[in-house]
């Protein structure tokens, strides 16, 4: 069993003695403790609110490259986070500077080894998430839907480095899945190269670069008033019509369905 924090214990020492990061992991299971612990949650004087986490305009090509030399430290989220917030940290000090990047290789072939969520998305998504962390979740899925459709649609990679570090030719192939997995496969299939050759090593550095300037390019037009993003595809968009929350409820997401279901020609 979970030990809670004591009531009487302040937020302050909280802080102080477990970390902010493992203090929050720590609460999070105790919320229906007591009022006193809710309060525990509410963020302390000295911890930034979420808008000292403004976003602010980045070059992609630089965060691309950025992404490709950041890559051998962490992998594919680790990528990501730490080239795009290595920036920010660069040019604005605090709080950048003090993000933990390192939580990111968690998230290493879709997450710790299980092929889920490309870590690359996962990257993008947190760092989406960062720079617009309001209840509302409107702004959030929009620049992730066109993140996610993006991936699911565009033969990747597409980055070709200055000078390639661990294979000079890696072709590309159209993931189709936001899943390593599939997307993973997916390459496989098409270029002859298996999921533990220098080739997919190098071809996942590369797509960690095109992910990371598509993501500061989403956050370079979220800037923009108004802002348009691109929105999950018109198949899904018509399967989630009659399997979606206002249908047959009988499936839940965005993904692209037909990475999975091969539909009889007798289906609606
Ligand atoms: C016009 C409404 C409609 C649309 C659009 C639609 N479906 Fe269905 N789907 C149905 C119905 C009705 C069933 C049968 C439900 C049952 O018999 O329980 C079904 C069954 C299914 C099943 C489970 C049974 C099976 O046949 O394997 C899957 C999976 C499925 N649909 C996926 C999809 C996907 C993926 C899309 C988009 C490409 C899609 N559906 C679009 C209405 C629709
Ligand atoms: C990563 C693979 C994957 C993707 C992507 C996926 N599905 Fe599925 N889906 C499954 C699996 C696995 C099941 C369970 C099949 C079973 O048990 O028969 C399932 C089940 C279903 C069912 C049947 C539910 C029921 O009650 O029988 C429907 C309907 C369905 N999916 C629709 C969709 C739609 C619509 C999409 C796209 C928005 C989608 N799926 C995307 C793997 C996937």
């Amino acid at each position: 069993m979970k030990q809670c924090p004591s009531k009487t214990l302040s937020r302050r020492e909280m802080i102080t003695s477990i970390g902010l990061l493992g203090g929050a992991a720590l609460l999070s299971g105790c919320r229906h403790q007591s009022q006193a612990g809710a309060d525990l949650l509410q963020p302390a004087a000295n911890n930034p609110g979420p808008s000292a986490w403004a976003y602010f305009h980045l070059d992609p090509q630089e965060a691309a490259d950025r992404a490709y030399r950041v890559y051998p430290d962490g992998s594919c989220m680790y990528g990501i986070v730490a080239a795009v917030l290595g920036m920010m940290a660069e040019r604005a000090g605090e709080p950048y500077s003090s993000f933990p990047v390192d939580m990111m290789r968690y998230g290493a072939v879709g997450v710790a080894g299980w092929g889920s969520l490309c870590g690359v998305l996962n990257g993008g998504a947190a760092l989406i998430g960062l720079f617009n962390s309001e209840k509302d979740t409107t702004q959030r899925e929009k620049l992730t839907a066109e993140l996610f459709t993006w991936y699911e649609s565009t033969a990747l990679p597409a980055y070709t480095p200055a000078t390639p570090e661990w294979a000079d030719r890696v072709g590309a192939a159209v993931p189709e899945s936001v899943l390593c997995h599939i997307s993973s496969a997916k390459w496989s299939q098409a270029t002859g190269y298996s999921s533990t050759s220098n080739e997919r090593r190098e071809r996942c550095r590369r797509l960690t670069a095109d992910g990371t300037a598509k993501v500061v390019d989403i956050l370079n037009r979220s800037l923009g008033n108004p802002a348009q993003f691109r929105n999950i595809s018109a198949e899904t968009a018509s399967c989630n019509s009659c399997h979606g929350p206002k249908g047959m409820s009988n499936s839940i997401g965005f993904m692209n369905c037909r990475s999975c279901h091969d539909l009889p020609s007798s289906h609606p």
